[in-house]
């Protein structure tokens, strides 16, 4: 079967190409656009900014995705995102599959970022999953496809959000995550400079998240010292760190807690390369799995592999693009 996903919940106009024959998901064609130049511009995404520069975007998008490729059904992220951002992707979708007369299935957002693991790798069940995006901060148990159970999240911030606010302390163009992470490789997490930043609810028993403490903390920092290039790059250090040991303190607590042998990592943050490390050092018995860096954020690959395996094709005219779908339904 082949499967072309759309994606547009965020600022990327994405949409890809996917086989599944031979039981191998291949990428055929994988497209996206960004309007990372306007973001850069104007220190984030702009929501209505965004959706016009995706109208202009997806045919374009959809047109060199398809070229020369027969496909046998459609699949879109339906939510959660952006109002005005799903709209164009799930408007063009139900157009293009009730005109080709193709089957066409619903993608949950948070759900295909973790299928970015099944393009290159089989995951096994049951798995504790991690979401770790600009958004959304989550753990999940799978027992299998379709069968998963919300175990908890952030209370505020998401891990990426609090990258992105911290990296903006910093000074840092957009996007933050990166842009940080790169600062942080020529600093150290020194305490010894004053930069002794809290992990917040690193030690609860369950399985929630806080980020936004932390922030504030950079924020007093930022505000209270005349921070020279090499204090900022000590700073990102330890920012990055205290991020880092909380999400690896919470997969461990989560994978002990529910006895399972496998763990799946997904989302934009999934792509740091301190948190990948550390990740596998400190799970050295489970099996990892994280995506190609260049799978971890945003992208209509994942969208179209989720659709591989939950493939519940749906009236095209009665697909609603949800900007607040939450977990549970897939
Ligand atoms: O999954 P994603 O592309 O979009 C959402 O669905 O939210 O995630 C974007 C987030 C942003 O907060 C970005 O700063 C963060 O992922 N990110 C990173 C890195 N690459 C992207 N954070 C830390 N280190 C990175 N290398
Ligand atoms: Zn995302």
């Amino acid at each position: 079967m082949i499967i072309h996903g759309i994606e547009t919940s965020c600022d990327e106009t994405a949409a890809a190409v996917l086989t599944n024959n031979d039981k191998r998901i291949t990428i055929l064609s994988n497209i996206i656009a960004s309007s990372a130049h306007l973001q850069a511009k104007f220190g984030g995404v702009i929501p209505e900014q965004a959706a016009r520069e995706q109208i202009k975007s997806i045919i374009p998008v959809i047109e060199e995705s398809l070229r020369n490729k027969k496909i046998d059904a459609i699949a879109v992220t339906y939510g959660p995102g952006l109002i005005g951002s799903l709209l164009v992707g799930v408007e063009t979708a139900k157009t293009l599959a009730t005109v080709w007369k193709k089957p066409l299935i619903p993608v949950n957002h948070l759900l295909g970022h973790f299928y970015a693991n099944w393009i290159s790798s089989t995951p096994s069940f049951p798995a504790i999953g991690l979401l770790v995006s600009g958004g959304h901060t989550d753990l999940v148990l799978f027992k299998d496809h379709g069968k998963y159970k919300y175990l908890g999240g952030t209370r505020d911030d998401a891990a990426g959000e609090c990258f992105d606010k911290c990296a903006r302390l910093l000074g840092l163009p957009y996007p933050g995550g990166p842009n940080l992470a790169h600062l942080a490789s020529q600093g150290e997490a020194l305490e010894a400079l004053g930069f002794k930043l809290p992990r917040p609810m690193i030690h609860s028993k369950d399985l929630d998240f806080s980020f936004s403490g932390l922030k504030t903390s950079v924020s007093n920092i930022v505000s209270d010292k005349r921070l020279t290039i090499n204090d900022k790059q000590d700073l990102a250090a330890a920012i990055e760190q205290a991020i880092v040991d909380v999400l690896v303190k919470k997969c461990v607590q989560a994978v002990e807690q529910y006895g399972v042998k496998n763990l799946i990592v997904a989302g934009g943050v999934a792509a740091n390369t301190k948190f990948r490390e550390e990740l596998k050092s400190s799970l050295p018995d489970i099996s990892i799995f994280i995506p190609p860096v260049e799978l971890c954020t945003d992208n209509a690959a994942m969208i179209a592999t989720a659709a591989f395996f939950n493939y519940q094709p749906i009236d095209p005219l009665t697909l609603q693009a949800d900007p607040n779908l939450s977990f549970f339904i897939s």
